[in-house]
This record gives structure tokens, C-alpha cells and sequence, in this order.
């Protein structure tokens, strides 16, 4: 079976009580319970961490680079201004994609820029917990190919 890492950034700990009008009412471990169904589905299997900080975050990425492990990314806010991640997922070598619950650009303008944006084989914004299943679609396809 294939690894595949989901990875969290800060915040989203908070989910089904954090701002519930933009992120909806699931919890991170409703995500994780259907990420793990529907990587079971795709003969993938998910590796799924949150964390707040930025050197938690880099050392998993560090992991995932080292193994070959491809990786499922929601960087949360860190997508917009951490330098640091993004050179750490610079060293990535299987497929990246970045995923977000809101759509960003439909949010305001801090939230335009992504740094993730242009190592990732693509970005799934705006679908709530469907943005982390396309996600593990889009995934399992590539690997297949
Ligand atoms: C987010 C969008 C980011 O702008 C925000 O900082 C988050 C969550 C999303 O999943 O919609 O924390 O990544």
C-alpha cells in the first residue's frame, strides 16, 4: 500500500467551532475519519497530522522527503507568508498537493498568495472536507499513471 502524509498547519485544530460561516462544522477528526475511508477505497494509506508549529511542520516534510512519501498539505496560514515551509517542501520528491478548505482567493487579499502553490502539482481550494478527498483522487491517479 502506498503512504500518503496529510498534513495540517496551525488552526485547523480548531475546526467545527473555529469561524464554522467559512470552515464549516466538521471537526479535524471527522476530515481524518473520511480521508481514511476514502484512502482505503483508493488502496492508499494515510499517515494524517495537525500541528501549530512551523518546526513540527517542517520536520514531517523533512520525514516525507527523506521517505518519498507523497504529501496532502493543508498549510492553513502558513500558506501565505512561511518562507521556511515552502523551502521544505521544496525538497519533496513525490507528488505535493496543496489543499484548503475556504478558497482563499475569494477571501481577503493576504490570502492570495500562496508560496505552496507553485511546487504543488495542483491545489484544491473551497470544497470543505471534499477539497481532502479530491485531493486523495487526484493522488491515487497520479500514482497509477
Ligand atoms: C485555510 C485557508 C487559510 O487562509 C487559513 O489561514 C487557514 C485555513 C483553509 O483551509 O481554507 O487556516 O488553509
Amino acid at each position: 500500500m502506498t503512504k500518503v502524509m496529510v498534513l495540517n498547519g496551525p488552526n485547523l485544530d480548531k475546526l467545527g467551532t473555529r469561524e464554522p460561516d467559512i470552515y464549516g462544522n466538521l471537526t479535524l477528526a471527522d476530515i481524518s475519519d473520511a480521508c481514511n475511508k476514502r484512502a482505503g477505497e483508493l488502496g492508499l494509506q494515510i499517515d494524517f497530522r495537525q500541528s501549530n508549529s512551523e518546526s513540527e511542520i517542517i520536520e514531517w516534510l523533512h520525514l516525507a522527503a527523506a521517505d518519498g512519501i507523497p504529501v496532502i498539505f493543508n498549510p492553513a496560514a502558513f500558506t501565505h507568508y512561511s518562507v521556511a515551509i515552502r523551502d521544505a517542501a521544496a525538497l519533496l520528491t513525490a507528488p505535493l498537493i496543496e489543499v484548503h478548505i475556504s478558497n482563499p482567493l475569494a477571501r481577503e487579499e493576504f490570502r492570495h498568495t500562496s508560496l505552496i502553490s507553485g511546487l504543488a502539482k495542483g491545489t484544491i481550494s473551497g470544497f470543505g472536507v471534499n477539497s481532502y478527498l479530491l485531493a486523495l483522487s487526484a493522488l491515487a491517479a497520479q500514482l497509477n499513471k
